[in-house]
């Protein structure tokens, strides 16, 4: 796969994440600051859902928005996707009518498949394998909020709970970028050995290291807590009885837990919660948590990403200026009119 699309971070070497990070703080604080770069004016993105979104579906459509741009909505069921038409002729038709498409699937193959044959580019809005917009707003989220003298390669992280695509996505981003990784959880919900070569891949090129344990111990000292929902392997979700007894009360995120890490570690969740479950009110809502700054920095990362992209696909396909003046002027005689 090309760096034409944003599949998964394994496709991006360090410098050019932080390239995407650095450009995403950026383009954030214009926007505080009142100007609105229109970076992606005349664009449009189409957006295929799967599944329900909030985040995602927001971040993607105000970004498009705010730099100029315009988003199409392609809800559940509402677009052929591989049921009566080919992904492939979806693919060829939506490169024709937009500019950049993201898709949020129930089955990784199909955002593989849709990239593979789109000649825009396309972007992983969250598979059953994983969610790289997701590390990307992480990422800045933990740039935001590094402790005082750390550097991000000398942070420590702990997923707390099951291996779902986003604790495998935060394990690829942050040994990536040479931090300490551990994912906390119980034998059975714990990254595999296919997850945990990539990790194993990523610690080798950076310097970062990761460890996957059921041993409370392992959480000590991390600087940030990170968790996600309980529900089980992607194929067989637990029922709320079942959740219980796999992760409560030892996988819980409450205070004590928090206080294990280290007092000041900070509480991140990818959200949507499910307080009482993964996370206590008072952890949640507390004064270490910065998951609402992190579903912030959802539209934060992906306006960057999207500028990167485009600019990358314009690199690409650069526009011939006589050829534009020419046709501007053959529009005008045509109208009688200049423009
Ligand atoms: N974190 C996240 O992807 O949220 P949504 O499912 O609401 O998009």
């Amino acid at each position: 796969m090309s760096t034409k699309d944003f599949i998964t971070t394994e496709d991006y070497n360090k410098e050019e994440i932080l390239k995407i990070v650095n450009l995403s703080l950026k383009i954030k604080a214009a926007i505080k600051n009142g100007f609105y770069p229109q970076l992606l004016k005349n664009k449009s993105l189409g957006m295929i859902f799967q599944q329900s979104s909030t985040r995602t579906r927001v971040s993607f459509e105000t970004a498009m928005t705010q730099l100029g741009g315009h988003a199409e909505y392609l809800a559940p069921g509402q677009i052929q996707l591989g049921g009566h038409e080919t992904i492939e002729d979806t693919s060829r038709v939506l490169s024709r009518l937009v500019d950049i498409l993201m898709a949020r699937v129930e089955r990784h193959h199909s955002v593989n498949d849709l990239a593979t044959h789109a000649t825009i580019p396309v972007i992983n809005g969250m598979s059953d394998y994983n969610h790289p917009t997701q590390e990307i707003g992480d990422l800045c989220t933990m740039f935001e909020h590094l402790p005082a003298g750390k550097k991000i390669e000398d942070c420590k992280v702990a997923f707390i709970g099951d291996a779902t695509q986003v604790c495998f996505s935060l394990g690829l981003i942050t040994t990536k970028m040479g931090m300490d990784f551990v994912q906390f959880g119980p034998k059975g919900f714990q990254l595999n050995a296919d997850h945990q070569a990539k990790l194993q891949k990523n610690c080798e090129v950076s310097g970062g290291t990761f460890v996957v344990t059921d041993d409370l111990e392992a959480i000590v000292g991390a600087d940030f807590v990170y968790t996600d929902v309980w529900y089980g392997l992607y194929e067989a979700e637990l029922s709320e009885e079942e959740r219980m007894n796999v992760f409560y009360p030892k996988y819980q995120v409450n205070q004590e837990l928090m206080d294990k890490a280290g007092k000041n570690a900070k509480f991140m969740h990818c959200l949507p919660a499910t307080r009482g479950e993964e996370v206590t009110d008072d952890v949640i809502d507390g004064k270490n948590s910065i998951c609402f700054d992190e579903a912030e920095n959802r539209l934060t990362s992906i306006r960057g990403l999207l500028v990167y992209l485009m600019d990358n696909y314009a690199a690409n396909h650069l526009i011939d200026s006589a050829k534009q003046a020419e046709a501007k002027a053959d529009l005008e005689i045509f109208l009688g009119k200049p423009l």
